[in-house]
């Protein structure tokens, strides 16, 4: 048996991952893949359970899994709590046990979503880019104060630092992705004002020299968010930090319609992890009205990934994009003239289509 630990977390967590379990175990039937789930809690969930938002026996399965599918964590409920007892904690806490210091997240647009784009159809048609982002080093982890007081002034501080090895080793795994696609490796950095970002320019432009092959270029971050918005279609890979690609990874979503569509999958040491990139949306919680494809296209790469199912990952992704130009959308995609569906019978017409 293949372990899949289940982390639902917050909010519409639970509505997210149940929808995939649910396609995961239509994909087993049909491939015969022998997968076990087992189940534990993070974030507020079990913040209001165990007084910690990760508890160890959760880390623990997360040791013993072959992967871990991740729903979302946070709300409203928590955000007073001590930072170290914040939901989020629990994501940071797990990503750095696990070593999971590549997140790779594809953007890619559905040709039934071109319009339902922010953008204009013509350009967001055939956008198929992947942001690399750092997910275990840079400011998340650098060492910080809460609250200080200097000369009777209240201060607060967080710090960015990054060796070349971690630079290294990311750099290195989004050149190899590029390789597989069309070649072309944009660095994004703050190279004008931060030093952790000289240094990561220099370790890519060392790195590119042994690769005859790529084209290697850099942006500033400010400049990326905006050629976003301008031009999403010259990008191929994109390589980042951790904070640099958690923004523009949001914006980069939209493009494609929802944030509700972009999967992840994090690359690690220990064990890999999938989750979707949007958070735990308070806002529409209990509803069961979230879009549930992010999630199911994080389940896809991990069959990819960590299974390496590439037929049964393509039967999902497939069953998504069919599910899409028959015309059904949760209500983040629904306008006029297309068939208005919940959480759960998004999920029924995906595995209808499995
Ligand atoms: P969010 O991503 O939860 O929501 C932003 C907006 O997008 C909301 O309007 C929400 O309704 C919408 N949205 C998100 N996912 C959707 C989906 N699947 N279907 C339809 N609409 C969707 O971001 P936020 O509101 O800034 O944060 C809410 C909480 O989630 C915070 O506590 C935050 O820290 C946490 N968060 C967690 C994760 C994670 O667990 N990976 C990621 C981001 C934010
Ligand atoms: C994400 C989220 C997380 C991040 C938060 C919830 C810790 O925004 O996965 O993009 O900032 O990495
Ligand atoms: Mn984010």
């Amino acid at each position: 048996m293949k372990k899949i630990l289940v982390i639902p977390g917050d909010g519409i967590g639970t509505e997210i991952t149940e929808s995939a379990v649910e396609v995961l175990k239509k994909v087993d039937e049909k491939f015969s893949l022998g997968f076990s789930y087992e189940y534990k809690d993070a974030g507020g969930a079990a913040y209001d359970k165990f007084g910690t938002p990760l508890p160890e026996e959760t880390l623990e399965a997360c040791r013993n899994s072959d992967a871990i599918l991740f729903g979302a964590v946070g709300g409203q409920k928590w955000d007073s709590l001590d930072p170290s007892l914040r939901p989020e904690k629990a994501l940071l806490g797990i990503r750095k046990a696990m070593g999971l210091y590549a997140n790779i997240r594809p953007v890619k647009i559905a040709d039934a979503l071109v319009d339902y784009s922010p953008l204009k159809k013509e350009l967001a048609k055939g956008v198929d880019l992947v942001i690399v982002r750092e997910l275990v080093g840079g400011i998340y982890f650098g060492e910080r104060c809460e609250s200080e007081m200097v000369n009777g002034v209240e201060r607060a501080w967080d710090t960015e630092n990054y060796s070349v090895p971690e630079v290294e080793r990311i750099t290195k795994l989004a050149f190899d992705m590029a390789k597989l696609r069309r070649k072309k490796v944009t660095s994004v950095d703050k190279a004008n004002i931060l030093a952790t970002s000289r240094l990561w320019r220099r370790t890519v432009n060392k790195m590119a020299e042994a690769e005859k092959d790529l084209t290697v270029d850099h942006l500033y971050v400010d400049n990326c968010a905006m050629q976003l918005a301008v031009n999403p279609a010259q990008f191929d890979v994109i390589v980042t930090g951790n904070m640099f690609g958690d923004i523009l990874s949001d914006e980069a979503a939209v493009v494609g319609g929802s944030l509700g569509m972009l999967p992840s999958a994090s690359i690690g040491e220990l064990t890999s992890f999938y989750e979707p990139i949007h958070g735990s949306a308070p806002d529409i919680a209990g509803k069961g009205i979230a879009n549930p494809m992010a999630t199911i296209l994080s389940a896809a790469m991990m069959l990819r990934y960590s299974f390496n199912a590439e037929d049964a990952a393509k039967a999902i992704e497939n069953a998504v994009d069919q599910t899409l130009a028959d015309g059904f959308r949760t209500p983040d995609l629904w306008k006029d003239g297309f068939t208005k569906v919940n959480t759960e019978e998004a999920t029924e017409k995906i595995i209808e289509r499995i």
